[in-house]
């Protein structure tokens, strides 16, 4: 324990814990503590630092939204509210033991790891899953040791979501955009030095299937060293796209606006440029011993689906980010779907005294906002339980005497306050909003 904790519980209190500390875990904190019950949360990170993918996934020239962390800095100074970063799941402590010590327990730990193509050539050096990079460029300390080989002229990212936009553009920002931000210094530098003259986006249905935001669309239009190109002939829609389109959310509608505006620019001849390539699918990543190129094969929609000609093409390029979606991972002693995976659950419940909420409960959907709704639904139930007398703890210890006897160094609250004050004395002098401590041994001497 780093720093002595101030706070100790109440006994008579109920006793919740909330493992992991993303959006999900931050409004399902909020929720428990804004409740009429007396209660006291818990809540278990990992990592050293708190905030989940708002620090380590969203991009780091969107630095308005991670502004969100304010709100979660309020919920933190309840004094109802103690945080243990620093602390694993399934290895600082396990899932029994919570149960013991705890009235309930709430899983949010996300979805932790990439879907997999199921391609030949796709675990060749130089095919990446979007996650690797992501975490890699946001400072995780886990990915600090990755190398991104980016000197080859072209990069194929797979997919049409807002994570594939997200790391076609910070591949194609120039160094006065990169250098206001908290990219970490190897990312900036590695995506400055960068061969990369095309970044291929890849859908494998069309404009109007895509799953990404108008804001995220419109932003690849006003970059300022790369050009956005887009096929005029991919916008020509089949009548299904054409009805879903009339019949779709507006957001589509701005979506293919834009797109429309793209195919209609000539190119200004930026130094870099993002294509956008719909109706295509890889079926094998090619090399000798690393990336070289990428085979896809053209699709047609059928009743909204993707479905292979025999037409393919293959493209030179020298590396792959795989953008197709994040997955949950199973923790040791908590009940988990194969299929959805997710923890399996009605409405956040999974029994009385085991919740989850955000993406491991619903899977890898949804913008930071919608895990607030996720989190209210869990919670309530949560409430809802407590008030018929279904939950209880069998264990009167407390977490921090569990861990302080395994020796384990928890980065509490006030831990995490003195490596934020460290990381943003770092930036401020180069007007950046911080720079990330990115190293387990740097964040824990900060702690310190
Ligand atoms: C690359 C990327 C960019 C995004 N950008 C945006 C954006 O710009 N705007 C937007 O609105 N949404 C964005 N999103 C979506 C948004 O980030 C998610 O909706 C949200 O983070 C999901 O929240 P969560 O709490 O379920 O999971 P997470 O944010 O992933 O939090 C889970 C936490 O659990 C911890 N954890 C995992 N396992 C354990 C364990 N065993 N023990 C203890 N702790 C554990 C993790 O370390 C992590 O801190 C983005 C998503 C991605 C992937
Ligand atoms: N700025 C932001 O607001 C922001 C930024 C990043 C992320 N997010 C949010 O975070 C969530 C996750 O984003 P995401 O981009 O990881 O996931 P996503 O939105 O689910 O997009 C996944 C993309 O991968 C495609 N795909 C899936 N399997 C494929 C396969 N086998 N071959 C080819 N393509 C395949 C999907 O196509 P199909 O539709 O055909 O399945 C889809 O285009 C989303 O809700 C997103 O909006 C938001």
């Amino acid at each position: 324990m780093f720093r002595s904790i101030a706070q100790v519980s109440d006994p008579a209190n109920l006793r919740v814990a909330i493992v992991g500390s993303g959006p999900a875990g931050f409004y399902a904190a909020a929720a428990l503590l804004a409740s009429d019950l007396e209660l006291d949360v818990d809540m278990i990170e990992r990592l050293p630092t708190p905030w989940g993918l708002v620090r380590l996934g969203v991009a780091p020239d969107h630095p308005n939204i991670k502004a969100v962390s304010r709100a979660f800095e309020k919920t933190a100074l309840n004094p109802g509210f103690r945080f243990f970063g620093n602390v694993e799941v399934g290895k600082d402590v396990e899932h029994d033991e919570l149960l013991r010590l705890y009235d309930a327990v709430v899983y949010s730990v996300g979805a932790q790891t990439d879907r997999a193509l199921g391609i030949p050539g796709e675990d060749l050096p130089g095919s990446w899953p979007a996650t690797a990079f992501v975490a890699w460029y946001n400072g995780h300390p886990d990915f600090q040791d990755l190398s991104f080989d980016l000197s080859g002229e072209r990069a194929v990212v797979i997919g049409n979501g807002n994570v594939a936009l997200d790391v076609a553009r910070m591949l194609a920002l120039t160094p006065e955009e990169l250098a206001p931000t908290d990219t970490t210094d190897a990312a900036i530098e590695a995506i400055n030095a960068a061969g990369i003259r095309e970044i291929l986006v890849v859908g494998r249905r069309g404009p109007v299937q895509a799953a990404w935001t108008p804001v995220e669309v419109g932003e690849l239009g006003e970059l300022a060293g790369s050009d956005i190109l887009v096929d005029p002939a991919d916008l020509e829609l089949d009548p299904g796209s054409e009805a879903e389109l009339v019949a779709a959310a507006p957001t589509v509608r701005r979506n293919v606006d834009h797109l429309r505006d793209y195919a209609a620019r000539a190119p200004a001849g930026k130094p870099r440029a993002i294509r956008l390539r719909f109706f295509s699918s890889p079926v094998a990543i090619l090399g000798e011993s690393k990336v070289e190129a990428i085979e896809l094969v053209r699709n047609e929609l059928v009743d909204g689906r993707a479905v292979a000609t025999d037409e393919r093409e293959t493209i030179a390029c020298g590396v792959v980010f795989r953008s197709v979606g994040y997955e949950g991972v199973p923790l040791p002693g908590v009940p988990f779907d194969e299929q959805t995976r997710t923890i399996p659950n009605e409405g956040g419940r999974v029994e009385p005294g085991l919740y989850a909420a955000g993406w491991i409960k619903r899977g890898p959907s949804g913008v930071i906002g919608t895990n607030k709704k996720d989190a209210n639904e869990t919670v309530e139930l949560l409430l809802e339980d407590a008030r018929a007398g279904r939950l209880s703890r069998t264990d009167e210890g407390t977490l921090e005497h569990l861990l302080e006897a395994r020796g384990v160094e928890a980065v509490m609250y006030a831990d995490w306050e003195a490596i934020d004050r460290a990381e943003r004395a770092a930036g401020e002098p180069h007007g950046r909003p911080r720079i990330k401590l990115c190293s387990w041994d740097a964040l824990l001497a900060a702690a310190k």
